[in-house]
This record gives structure tokens, sequence and C-alpha cells, in this order.
């Protein structure tokens, strides 16, 4: 399926987009074109450091903002697949600038599928988080919305064959300003704060998000949440794993915070589906028959009342397996 294909990441700069272009132009050298659609030069400059046009003829960089539709649009001319990864995620700069959040996570949603919609895009994956399920905070707000539309953008194409989907999953070892690149820079200080000793996390590798979401691009029928069946991780044994050594003051819960993250809850138990290796939510509405879906994925309907979260997990990382995660994934430097 990736034969002479074009396809386009939004945030390809980001920590997800740039596992993706490294999964993609290793594993599907058959593509056309691989175009890195995001704001900033100076990520794109030095990305495009790591990507020489000699050794990688088929990646290109292209500057814009989610929020310009008119640049999406230029953008995703002959592009097939896109991949929707930017957004603005950090939760509280979302609480302290809200109307900057929702111009990115929504309206920018909305004008990734307007764009689509009208180019020729085949499929569409878009990005979601586990703060996205009976959100509580202003960017899991918006990511729900973001989600909201692209499942209903299946509702409005028409003949128009196109797919869109999401993926949805949790903290994501090591991006961007998350708790183990937090801790391994508080370890120097010996003081490693704990916001609550009962809080919980989903845990997934890069690689996991990367592989989630080809199998999204490749599967999907058009309006699923895929969520990965990914371990939980206690706070305080990230604390333990990193700085055994440590001081670990309790400072309290931060503003938008959960003790533990929800990915499926009990009134999505009614659309749920096991699929083995993943869940999908299905939508209230589609035009392929679920009977030839469930047939199809052999998938099994979860029970009324089935929900999915970090804190009544099944799977368990433990002090010892988060070591060598974090040597792997993480930081190769790594000793504890
Ligand atoms: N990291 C996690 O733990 C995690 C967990 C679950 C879900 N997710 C979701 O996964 C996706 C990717 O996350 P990530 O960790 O890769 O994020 P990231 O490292 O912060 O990257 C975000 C990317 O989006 C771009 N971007 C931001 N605003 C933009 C805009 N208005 N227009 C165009 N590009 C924009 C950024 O580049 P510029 O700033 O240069 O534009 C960057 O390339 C997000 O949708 C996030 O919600 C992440």
């Amino acid at each position: 399926m990736y034969k002479d294909k074009t396809i386009l990441i939004t945030g390809g700069t980001g920590s997800l987009g740039k596992a993706l272009t490294a999964h993609i132009l290793s594993k599907h050298p058959e593509i056309k074109k691989l175009i890195i659609f995001s704001r900033d030069e100076q990520k794109q400059f030095q990305m495009a450091l790591e990507y020489p046009s000699d050794q990688y003829p088929k990646i290109r960089f292209f500057i814009g903002d989610v929020r310009d539709r008119e640049r999406l649009k230029r953008a995703f001319k002959n592009v097939d697949y896109v991949i929707h990864a930017a957004a603005m995620k950090h939760v509280h700069l979302a609480e302290y600038n809200p109307d900057e959040c929702v111009k990115t996570n929504i309206h920018g949603a909305q004008n990734v599928i307007d764009a689509c919609l009208d180019t020729n895009v085949e499929r569409v994956v878009a990005l979601s988080t586990d703060k996205a399920c009976a959100p509580i905070n202003l960017y899991g707000a918006t990511k729900l919305a973001s989600d909201k539309l692209f499942i209903a953008a299946n509702n409005i194409t028409g003949w128009n064959p196109i797919k869109f989907s999401v993926v949805r999953y949790g903290n994501v070892m090591g991006s961007n300003g998350s708790v183990i690149p937090f801790f391994l820079n508080k370890k120097q200080t010996g003081i490693l704060p704990i916001t609550d000793p009962t809080m919980t996390r989903f845990n997934i590798s890069l690689q996991g998000g990367v592989d989630m979401v080809m199998h999204a691009l490749e599967h999907a029928w058009g309006g699923e949440i895929f969520i990965p069946k990914i371990p939980s991780y206690k706070i305080t044994d990230v604390a333990e794993a990193i700085g055994p050594e440590c001081t670990k003051p309790v400072v309290g819960i931060r503003p938008g915070e959960k003790i533990h993250e929800e990915m499926i809850t009990e009134s999505d138990s009614y659309y749920t589906y096991d699929l083995g290796k993943y869940y999908t939510i299905l939508p209230a509405t589609h035009k392929w028959k679920l009977a030839e879906y469930i047939a199809h994925f052999k998938a099994t309907k979860v029970p009324v009342g089935f929900k999915y979260n970090s804190g009544e997990n099944t799977a368990w990382e433990t002090v010892d397996s988060l070591r060598k995660l974090i040597k792997q994934h993480v930081d190769p430097s790594f000793v504890h």
C-alpha cells in the first residue's frame, strides 16, 4: 500500500513525527515522498541536517501552521496519507493559554479535515491521548473535540473513499516534557518530587506509538479509535528506578492532573471491541457493516461496564523493568 504513495506528517519535527520519519524511510523505501509539515524553521533545519537530500531524496520539508487552512491545502496537494501529530500538548500551558490550545488542537483538526476533503488524500490518522478520555483539563478536552471531529468526518465524505481514524495512547516514554526526563534531570539535586504516591500512568515506547499509527493507517475502516494494550507504572516506581538515593517529598497533585489516566470508560464499553493486541472504540454510525468488521478482525465485544485505566491495569512495569526501558529507550548512559 506504500508503493509510490506520498505521506505527510503534521508535527513531523516532534517526538512522534521524528520516530515515524525514521520508521517510514527505513521500512518503506517504496514510497514516493514523505513530507514534514510544522511551523518552526529551526527544527526543520536541524532535522534536514539529519536527512541530507543526497542520501534521503524522498523527504521534503514544508513550513506551515495547522491553523492556516489554505496552507494545509497547498501542502496536501498530491498527498495520499496524512498523519496528524501536530498539537499543543502541555497540560499546564493549555490551562494558561486556553484560546491558543483551542486554535491549534480543535481549529487545526478541522482545518486538516477540510484540507483532506478538498484534496485527494485517501487515509488520515489523527493522534489522540489518554487525557482525551473523560477529560478534566483543557488539553484533554481539546483532544476529545479533535477526536470527535475526525470520527465524524467519515460521515461527510460522500462517495470519497477517504478514511479518518484516531490513535489514542498514554505517556510516551521519554517524550518532551514527560516524567522520566524530568526525574533524570532532577536526580542531581537529590530530590524527586512526587505529586501523589498513588499516581499511575500508562507507558508506551515511541516505537510502540509508531506501530499503532502504522497499523491504523493500514487497517482502519474509518471512524475507529485505536487503543493499544500497554502496561502501567506507578510514579513512585519511576522515582525509585531513577533515584533510589533521592528524597521523595510529596508535593501534591497539579491542576488538571488525574491520579489514574483512562483510555476507555464504562460509557465507551458499549462500542468497544477487543482485537487481541489492541482495543477499538467504534463510531456510533459507520458506512461499513458491523458484522463484517467483527468477522474480519475476529473482534470480541468487551462486557458492558468494562473500563481500561492505568490504576486497574493488569500489566505493570516494575522498578527493574523501568530501569531496563530507560536505558533502552531514553538514555543509553543511564546507570542506577
Ligand atoms: N508525547 C506523549 O506522551 C503523547 C502521549 C499521547 C498522545 N500524544 C499526542 O501525540 C502527538 C505528537 O506528540 P509529540 O510528543 O510528538 O509532540 P511534540 O514533540 O511536542 O511535537 C509537536 C509537533 O507539532 C508541531 N506543531 C505544534 N503546533 C503546530 C501548529 N500550530 N502547526 C503545525 N505544527 C505544529 C511542532 O513543531 P513546531 O512547533 O515547529 O510547529 C512539533 O513538530 C500529539 O497530538 C500529542 O497530543 C503524545
